[in-house]
């Protein structure tokens, strides 16, 4: 039995201890909202935070994640989030919709981390979500403007 926390709520799943996060967390806890794109680390689309941090949850198997912290996109309440929020709606970031969450999860988590990102820090940190729409340069934008918002940009 691995035993940990989704989105604040205590979990307990008897699963192989391989078993992939990301499907846990879709086909068990049936939290859709993390999508599963390559299943290989490239494209960002299952980013969820494991203790606050930004990580890969198709490469993360469950027997790593005992006793820990997870957090997806339905339970993201960061200060840092909800200013990413309101600034990908003002930019009217998405298209297709399908990379967003990851966005989301890995953009709160770069504001947490570096408060006033530069581009190329950016860049850096969001370069593992790849967006097949090329929504690059209005979440590059979004995200200045919620460190703006923040009161961490100069
Ligand atoms: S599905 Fe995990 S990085 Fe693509
Ligand atoms: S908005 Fe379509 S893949 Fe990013």
């Amino acid at each position: 039995m691995i035993e940990f926390t989704v989105n604040g709520k205590p979990q307990s799943l008897d699963l192989s201890p391989d078993t992939p996060l990301l499907w846990a967390i879709r086909d068990h806890l049936h939290l859709t909202g993390t999508k599963f794109g390559c299943g290989i680390a490239e494209c960002g689309a299952c980013t969820v935070h494991l203790d606050g941090n930004a990580v890969r949850s198709c490469q993360i198997p469950l027997s790593s994640v005992q006793g820990m912290r997870v957090t997806t996109i339905e339970g993201l309440q960061t200060r840092e989030a909800k200013a990413v929020r309101s600034a990908w709606v003002a930019h009217q970031v998405p298209q297709c919709g399908y990379c967003q969450s990851g966005q989301i999860m890995s953009a709160s988590a770069l504001l947490k981390q570096t408060p006033k990102p530069s581009d190329a820090d950016i860049d850096a940190f969001m370069s593992g979500n790849i967006c097949r729409c090329g929504t690059y340069p209005r979440i590059r934008a979004a995200i200045h403007d919620a460190a703006h918002a923040l009161g961490q940009e100069s």
